[in-house]
């Protein structure tokens, strides 16, 4: 990412704004200047900011609002921006506030009077929103990517453990007999809902266009909306000019999916978290995936698993900040608005961190299948197969079922032993009805 000092690059020796300072005959403060500077942030939105100006001088010159020459000028100059900027030459400068004001200064420098040209029939307001819809656009298609790849190694986990035996719990006390692809699987199945809701907000919220919208209240020139859309390619023009540029639902339901997201992987990292200490030993994260400890030399602490829990307050911190900047807004731009990225790029950032890491820990762990069938043997998690058994075979109504089978597992319990290894005659001693078919469903394999 292109870096932007501010002292080094504050030009305070320029009197005012070149870009909108001619009704000013003074330059702002420079506290003023800070805090209404984006560029720190918004330096991201280059690509999609450029990409933005180029359908817009094309349609410009194919409706004959601007000549060719100079269309030709300034996109031969917003090309060259674009190496500058990939290539680091950049010289980014707070004063000029954004990512959109400096380059269209660079473009001054570049091409002349010219660039002036490129702002017609457009306002920062329906440009802004133009690259940052881009911007989530292409954001979603990576975070759909990086789900896609954390299921398939789940998927392959599953398939390789469809009869690995382990406790299944409710409360966190062992309930009864899963196997580890089953519970794998129940994650594969979240992030399904995941995918499809990052998708959907790729696809559709986002994939509107804003532009030709300009200010508020669109504008006079013979603009071709359909032809910009479809160059940026966009689904079509957003019907209404007000909403278009006012409009942030796409960036907040980016930032729920993620937060969505985050909730479900901080529940994968706690049961890794869980499943990784020697009470449950359930599972050995590799050396690339622990931490020592600098005095207990007996710890491999699975940090990145509890990372990823943590994170999930970020993302919900996101979702909340953007909606409350957006709270009671009026119509339509508002400079408030300017906050809506800042969260969004650290979410994305952030999701894919941690759908990265759960990926790596995942693919390397070894899972101790001994153990989990050992702790799914201890915990009575077959009991419930027993009452079903006396209701099956012996007609009993599931409630006195229960009972009596309570009563099985207190005896086990006072003897120290497992369920199957009960005698049938103290069994029977419970209900006189039971017989050795019993043992059919005493065992978490069977
Ligand atoms: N940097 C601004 C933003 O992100 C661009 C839009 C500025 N528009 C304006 N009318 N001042 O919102």
């Amino acid at each position: 990412m292109p870096k932007t000092d501010k002292k080094q690059n504050n030009t305070s020796n320029a009197k005012f704004n070149a870009m909108w300072g001619g009704r000013f005959s003074d330059k702002p403060d420079d506290i003023m200047e800070q805090i209404n500077a984006s560029i720190g942030v918004d330096v991201r939105l280059w690509r999609q900011d450029i990409a933005g100006s180029l359908a817009h001088c094309e349609m410009l010159v194919k409706q004959e609002i601007i000549p060719a020459d100079d269309g030709k000028a300034i996109m031969d100059g917003l090309k060259q921006i674009a190496g500058e900027i990939e290539s680091g030459d950049f010289e980014f400068k707070t004063s000029l506030e954004d990512i959109h004001m400096n380059i269209e200064s660079r473009l001054r420098e570049i091409i002349g009077e010219a660039a002036g040209k490129l702002h017609t029939a457009r306002s920062r307001n329906d440009q802004v929103a133009t690259a940052f819809r881009m911007w989530v656009r292409d954001a979603c298609v990576d975070v759909v990517n990086q789900i896609e790849a954390l299921q398939e190694t789940l998927s392959t986990l599953c398939k390789a453990h469809k009869n690995s035996i382990m406790p299944g719990f409710t409360h966190l006390q062992a309930a009864q007999p899963v196997t580890l692809g089953l519970h794998l699987d129940a994650y594969v199945q979240m992030l399904e809902r995941d995918k499809a809701r990052v998708f959907y907000c790729g696809k559709n919220r986002a994939n509107e266009s804003p532009l030709g919208a300009a200010a508020l209240a669109g504008t006079p020139y013979p603009i071709d909306r359909d032809f910009t859309a479809e160059k940026l390619g966009f689904k079509h023009p957003m019907p209404n000019t007000m909403d278009s540029v006012s409009a942030r639902d796409f960036a907040v339901e980016f930032l729920f999916s993620c937060a969505m997201c985050g909730t479900h992987l901080s529940r994968l990292a706690e049961e890794i978290i869980l499943w990784a200490t020697p009470q449950f030993g359930f599972i050995q994260l590799s050396d690339a995936w622990s931490t020592g400890s600098s005095i207990m030399p007996q710890k491999k602490n699975p940090d990145a698993a509890e990372l990823v829990r943590a994170k999930t307050g970020r993302l919900n911190g996101n979702l909340i900040q953007l909606l409350t900047v957006m709270k009671a807004l009026p119509l339509a731009y508002n400079k408030d608005m300017q906050e809506d990225k800042a969260g969004v790029f650290e979410s994305f950032d952030t999701i894919s961190l941690c759908l990265q890491a759960l990926n790596g820990m995942l693919s390397t762990a070894t899972f101790n299948t001994e153990r989990m069938l050992e702790t799914a043997e201890d915990g009575f998690t077959t009991a419930t197969a027993l009452a079903d058994w006396l209701v099956m075979n012996l007609g009993l109504p599931f409630r006195d079922a229960h009972h009596v089978t309570g009563a099985i597992v207190k005896m086990a319990e006072d003897k120290g032993c497992k369920l199957d290894a009960l005698d049938l005659a103290d069994m029977q001693a419970v209900h006189a009805d039971i017989t050795d078919e019993i043992y059919t469903v005493l065992s978490v394999k069977k």
